[in-house]
């Protein structure tokens, strides 16, 4: 019998307990108190190693994933990407300090983002970013200038627009013309940008980059994605006589958040995009560039689960049952922004029925901060331990301090230990900037 719960990293025990990475989650709440982000360090390093593997195999050595820690960033994470021996990809001096301090290898991190300051590009520089992926003409003259000051030659991409509608939530779509990010090819400032940034001494640019959006689940858009890529490449090849040795094309695989979300099979999708790619290569008589993809959720997504604690339960008569927790959107602010799908259980009775409809509800001054709606739990009672799954990206990464409410703290449970990698933030902290 199939006993997982939406993954093979959470099951039930024979307790009662819900298990995550074989860990019981009622003692983890017990000792680490609540609200707590629990990280699966074994089902990262798969999800890692699945993308590493796919990549070197369809498009050769040198080609792999650059973790986006924009979905995930603290600084265990970016100790264990360096272990692992990917990239990561950086949107601030924020994050790229984070992953300085970690000691991650410089050369392999990708500094984003559609308004670098001149602090961000200079701080960069200082620390020997790899690359820039130069979103605007402003940028571009700015890195030219702070390079040639540092007396070195910065490599950069190029953010293109590929002008594709990926069918997602539309606060995460990226990819179209009308984009905030990148420059597109369909109004030609995708190929005035490409020869700006050929004719500046202290940049040099590498190749190109596009991210669609995120959360999706087809193939189609990436493989459009690449064809119109690789032909603004070839166009490239022609009209300036350059040849692009890289192509990014971005993150955005879907995740499984509840049982009726398909499970993507990256190696079966990266296989897929990387058998269009040397095709196209071929036909349109270009080397086959190295091949960066930028993942963020499916590389962490399921390898999360936070836990609370139920506070009240109040059953609005003839209307709606609110079941409180001590956690919210201060700590996932998700389903406050997209409406997005969580699956939830009560971890110290994940063996009973779920028959009791209701709404979760965080514990901020704000209608608005629910974590789910309509959700089946056997009825919760105060001091329950609440568990919300797939909460790996996008939730500690966007986690505030809305309402004076301190942030949980991560525990990475490895090889049957846990290490606590993040420590709950302290009432000192909240006020630690405070004059
Ligand atoms: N590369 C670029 C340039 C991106 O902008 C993003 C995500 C990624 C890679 C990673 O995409 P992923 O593989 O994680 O889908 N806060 C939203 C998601 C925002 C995504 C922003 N960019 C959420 O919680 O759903």
């Amino acid at each position: 019998m199939d006993t997982k719960i939406v993954h093979s990293n959470v099951t039930v025990g024979e307790n009662g307990h819900l298990l995550f990475a074989g860990a019981d989650t009622v003692s983890l709440a017990e000792k680490y108190g609540t609200p707590v982000f629990l990280l699966d360090d074994a089902r990262v390093r798969t999800r890692v190693r699945e993308y590493k593997e796919a990549m070197a195999r369809n498009f050769g050595e040198g080609s792999m994933p650059l973790f986006a820690s924009k979905s995930l960033s603290f600084k265990e994470i970016y100790r264990m990407m360096a272990e692992e021996g990917i990239g990561t990809d950086i949107v601030s001096s924020g994050e790229l300090f984070t992953a300085v301090c970690a000691g991650f290898p410089m050369e392999r991190a990708f500094f984003h983002g559609n308004n670098k300051t001149d602090f961000d590009i200079s701080y960069a520089i200082e620390h020997r970013i790899g690359y820039f992926i130069v979103d605007s003409i402003e940028e571009l003259t700015l890195i030219d200038e702070y390079a040639e000051k540092a007396g070195i030659r910065q490599k950069i991409l190029l953010r293109l627009t590929p002008g594709i509608d990926p069918h997602t939530h539309q606060k995460i779509s990226t990819g179209g013309v009308d984009s905030k990010f990148g420059s597109a090819i369909e109004t030609g400032l995708a190929k005035k940008m490409t020869k700006a940034a050929l004719s500046k001494q202290s940049v040099e640019l590498c190749g190109f980059h596009c991210h669609i959006g995120s959360q999706i689940f087809e193939i189609e858009p990436y493989i459009t994605a690449a064809d119109i890529m690789l032909g603004f490449i070839a166009d490239m090849r022609e009209e300036f006589g350059f040849t692009a040795k890289i192509l990014n094309l971005g993150g955005g695989f879907g995740v499984r958040y509840v049982e009726s979300d398909p499970e993507i099979n990256i190696t079966a999708n990266i296989d897929a995009i990387g058998a269009h790619v040397r095709a196209l290569c071929a036909q349109k008589e270009i080397p086959l560039p190295t091949i960066y993809m930028e993942p963020g959720r499916s590389i962490v997504a399921d390898a999360g689960m936070t836990l609370y604690t139920v506070g009240s339960v109040k059953e609005i008569e003839g209307f709606k049952n609110y079941v409180s927790i001590d956690g919210g959107m201060t700590d996932n602010p998700r389903y406050t922004l997209y409406q997005s799908a969580y699956t939830i259980r009560i971890a110290n009775r994940a063996d009973e029925t779920a028959d009791f409809c209701c709404t979760v509800g965080g514990r901020c001054c704000e209608s608005g901060d629910l974590i789910q709606e309509n959700v089946l739990l056997p009825k919760p009672k105060r001091g329950d331990i609440l568990a919300v799954l797939v909460t790996g990206a996008y939730n500690y990464s966007m986690a505030s301090n809305y309402n004076r409410v301190t942030k949980p703290p991560v525990v990475v449970l490895r090889d049957g230990e846990e290490i606590l990698a993040v420590r709950r933030e302290r009432f000192e902290d909240l006020v630690a900037c405070d004059i």
